[in-house]
């Protein structure tokens, strides 16, 4: 019988979706250190809660995450809400002592940001961030090939993450518009992913250029004739200096027309390069220097030794998006198991925050910012 790990998640649409999922597989498919129980889920709409509830597959519903996390019997504060309602329910949560696991950006700024690090640090918490790119099988085969030494010596990091849910001017102003409630837009949304994995394959961002950009100043409100302002980027584009030499781009845009969830890197290095790309997330790029007639070739990064790959399928049956986020909470269960901070945690957190605190600081001054 394995030891119980009680799970409480804040917030129940697209993310409480995702965890849901993910702490309900992850026990049936890999040999986990716990057995997560699906205890509470916690959002402030009762009759929408408990539908989610009942859906997803949670003994509970709560409509007070004050009350959620002050439970006794409960280990894990899982945090899918917006980024405004990130810091006030990390910080509430490190004072009881629980682990906490909190949805990207960590905060909707710095000093938030920086308040959550200290306060799981002094309540000596374990935390973990949900950048769960970093383990799709074919990003974590990249990472190894670099750690390898076989791309060489990193020139480029070249990250972009495209989208294009909001070009209809008529798209209404939800909380992702709204600075209070997001704290920027396409910037803490995508370039956080893209950042962080520039930072997770390539190293730390030393100093960035940046450029933010509104196309549209002013959205409907949802269900409301009543038009109100949009105060955060449309679209971010970033020139970035990493500590060790290698230099990049990255683009993020919710005005990119025909890409849907484009988050694409490449890596470019003195014996090679690696490619990946998310819609075609089973699959990474690999060009090794072999002299003349070498070329980039595809590895599917389905094999018996590809990275989570063994619990699934045999060699070639593809996984997806949900599978990055059971592998997150399988990492996040065997860390608390060995009582170990997993990777990526809050002090990532922090260090994307400040990429991000730089962008927009550069934005505004048109000139290189330090990180
Ligand atoms: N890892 C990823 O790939 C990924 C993808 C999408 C979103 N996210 C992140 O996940 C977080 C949530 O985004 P989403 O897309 O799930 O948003 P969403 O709008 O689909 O869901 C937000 C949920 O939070 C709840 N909520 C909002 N404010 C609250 C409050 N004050 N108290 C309690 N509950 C509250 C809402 O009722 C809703 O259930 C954000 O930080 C976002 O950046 C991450």
């Amino acid at each position: 019988m394995k030891k119980k790990l009680n799970i409480a998640m804040i917030g129940y649409q697209f993310m409480g979706r995702a965890h849901s999922n993910a702490w309900r597989q992850v026990g049936k498919v890999f040999d986990a250190p716990y057995e997560p129980v699906m205890k509470v889920i916690c959002g402030r709409d009762e009759a929408a809660v408990k539908q989610a509830a009942a859906r997803y597959g949670w003994e509970e519903y709560a409509t007070d995450w004050q009350q959620v996390v002050h439970r006794k019997d409960v280990d894990v504060i899982d945090i899918c809400t917006p980024g405004g309602a990130h810091m006030p329910i990390a910080v509430a949560a490190a004072e009881t002592k629980k682990v906490v696991f909190c949805e990207k950006p960590l905060a909707n700024t710095l000093d938030e940001a920086q308040q959550m690090l200290t306060a799981v640090r002094t309540n000596g918490c374990i935390h973990m961030l949900c950048h769960n790119y970093r383990r799709a099988p074919a990003v974590v085969i990249a990472k190894r090939l670099i750690d390898d030494g076989k791309i060489g010596e990193i020139y480029h990091y070249r990250g972009s993450y495209l989208q294009d849910w909001i070009v209809d001017p008529q798209f209404p102003r939800v909380w992702r518009l709204e600075k209070a409630r997001s704290g920027s837009g396409a910037l803490g949304d995508l370039v956080s992913h893209t950042a962080d994995l520039s930072r997770f394959l390539v190293g730390e961002i030393s100093e960035v250029a940046g450029l933010l950009k509104t196309f549209i100043a002013e959205r409907p409100l949802p269900n409301s004739a009543a038009k109100a302002p949009v105060d955060v980027d449309d679209a971010a584009v970033s020139l970035i200096k990493l500590e060790n030499g290698a230099i990049g781009t990255i683009e993020a845009s919710r005005f990119a027309l025909g890409h849907k969830n484009h988050l694409r890197f490449e890596i470019n290095g003195s014996k090679g390069s690696v490619a990946f790309d998310l819609e075609r997330m089973n699959e990474l790029e690999l060009y090794l220097e072999e002299g003349p007639n070498s070329g980039f070739k595809t590895i599917l990064a389905t094999d018996r030794n590809h990275p989570y790959i063994d619990a699934w399928w045999p060699p070639g049956h593809i996984i997806g998006y949900e599978h990055t986020f059971i592998h997150t909470v399988l990492d996040l269960m065997k860390a608390i198991a060995e009582e170990k901070i997993p990777i990526p945690n809050f002090e990532d957190g922090v260090r994307n925050q400040r990429v991000l605190d730089g962008i927009e600081r550069a934005s505004i001054s048109g000139r290189w910012e330090k990180v």
